[in-house]
């Protein structure tokens, strides 16, 4: 970073999975980063604790703030105190099958909380570097080819409506206001920081809870949808490097890689030597009223114009994910062969 200025950035959403990579990924850049987090009854950070306890620092490197994307006036306040060079847009109720229970409060703060943060950066008297963290749920599954920047948007869930209303906006307000506005298209990614509800931290958690003897069996839904999983630490990048190219575009970010559930949890049961078919029961409370079946995308353009690149495999990430839940409840991964490269460090999950 040149003429020492320090760049600021704000993080909505820093709490969540890939708001903690991505607050270390810029703190490692030398950024100062701000981040935005809700008011809860008990503590939200325990992703972000080891980055904001670090007793090296000299100077702050995370700030946060309360705020929220249902609250203008909070997003308002902070946005006019910390004067940021890049705002990450991060925030959402991010769990496709609640949002059917939730369709208002997620559009809520998936889309127009998006309209209100544009809309407060428009009152900002300096340009600011925005993105938005959009999904390849807008896609909807509907087919099996590769899917691109070109690809038609078909939501499928209130959740990816509201990402596709979003991700317009965004749009929009880069054609009509010339502001350095982003979509990264992100295809699923995971990490030992994913939420407990999601599918493959359900089945890594499920896994090394019944190889510890806490459960019998893991209950899922559609073992057949397909997806293209990649690691959060890898994807948090492109979503920088987005930031830092000359001009503002919108980008796939994916493997170019698709497996099922099924396939994930048999790779995953296999680590640790047990059958799936004896430990898993399928639960249909875990089906959604519309499914997106097949989703595999095709990162050509961020390759070629970011020269951004996955790094970490499937098995590498379900390794991994494994070996973290299994020392979370006390089993050594090293029990087990497979799982040898992938000792976890010692951090949140
Ligand atoms: P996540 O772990 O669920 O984190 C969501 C974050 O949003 C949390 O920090 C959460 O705060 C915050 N949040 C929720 N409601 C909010 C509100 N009303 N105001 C402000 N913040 C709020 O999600 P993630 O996996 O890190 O995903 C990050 C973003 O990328 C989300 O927008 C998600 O929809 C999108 N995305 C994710 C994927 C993926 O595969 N992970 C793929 C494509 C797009 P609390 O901690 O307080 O709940
Ligand atoms: N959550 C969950 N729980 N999903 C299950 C289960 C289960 O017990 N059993 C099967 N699945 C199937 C779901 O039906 C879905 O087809 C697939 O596993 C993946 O579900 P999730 O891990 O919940 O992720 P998602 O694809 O719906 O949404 C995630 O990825 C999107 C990007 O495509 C979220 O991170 C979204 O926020 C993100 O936008």
């Amino acid at each position: 970073m040149g003429g020492g200025h320090v760049k600021k950035a704000l993080i909505t959403g820093i709490t969540g999975q890939d708001g903690s990579y991505l607050a270390e990924f810029l703190i490692a850049q030398g950024y100062v980063v701000h981040g935005i987090i809700r008011r809860s009854s008990s503590f939200n950070t325990q992703r972000i604790r080891h980055i904001y306890q670090d007793p090296h620092e000299d100077r702050p490197r995370l700030v946060l703030h309360y705020g929220d994307s249902l609250d203008s006036e909070s997003l308002m306040r902070v946005l006019h105190k910390v004067q940021p060079d890049e705002v990450y847009n991060l925030g959402a109720q991010s769990h496709v099958r609640v949002s059917f229970d939730l369709p208002t409060y997620t559009a809520d703060v998936v889309y127009l909380g998006t309209v209100r943060l544009l809309e407060a950066l428009r009152t900002l008297d300096r340009p600011v570097r925005f993105y938005q963290a959009s999904s390849s749920e807008m896609y909807g599954g509907v087919t099996t080819e590769a899917l691109d920047e070109s690809s038609p948007l078909v939501p499928r869930s209130p959740y990816a409506v509201a990402k596709v209303a979003a991700y317009y906006q965004t749009i929009n307000h880069r054609q009509a206001y010339a502001m350095f506005a982003c979509n990264g298209v992100l295809f699923n990614h995971e990490s030992p920081r994913r939420g407990e509800t999601f599918v493959t931290r359900k089945i890594t958690r499920g896994l090394a809870q019944i190889v510890a003897g806490r459960e019998q069996y893991l209950y899922l839904g559609n073992l057949a949808a397909r997806r293209d999983w990649g690691f959060a630490g890898d994807y948090v990048e492109a979503m920088w490097r987005m930031l830092q190219h000359d001009v503002a575009d919108d980008y796939v970010v994916a493997t170019g890689e698709t497996h099922s559930v099924q396939e994930f949890l048999d790779y995953c049961a296999g680590l640790v030597g047990l059958d799936s078919a004896a430990c898993v029961r399928v639960d249909p409370i875990y089906f959604r009223p519309t499914e997106v079946d097949h989703l595999l995308g095709n990162p050509a353009k961020a390759l070629r114009v970011l020269g951004w690149r996955p790094r970490t495999t499937f098995r590498q990430l379900a390794a991994m994910m494994l070996a973290a839940d299994l020392d979370s409840v006390g089993v050594d991964p090293r029990r087990f062969e497979a799982l040898h490269g992938f000792i976890p460090d010692p951090e949140p999950r």
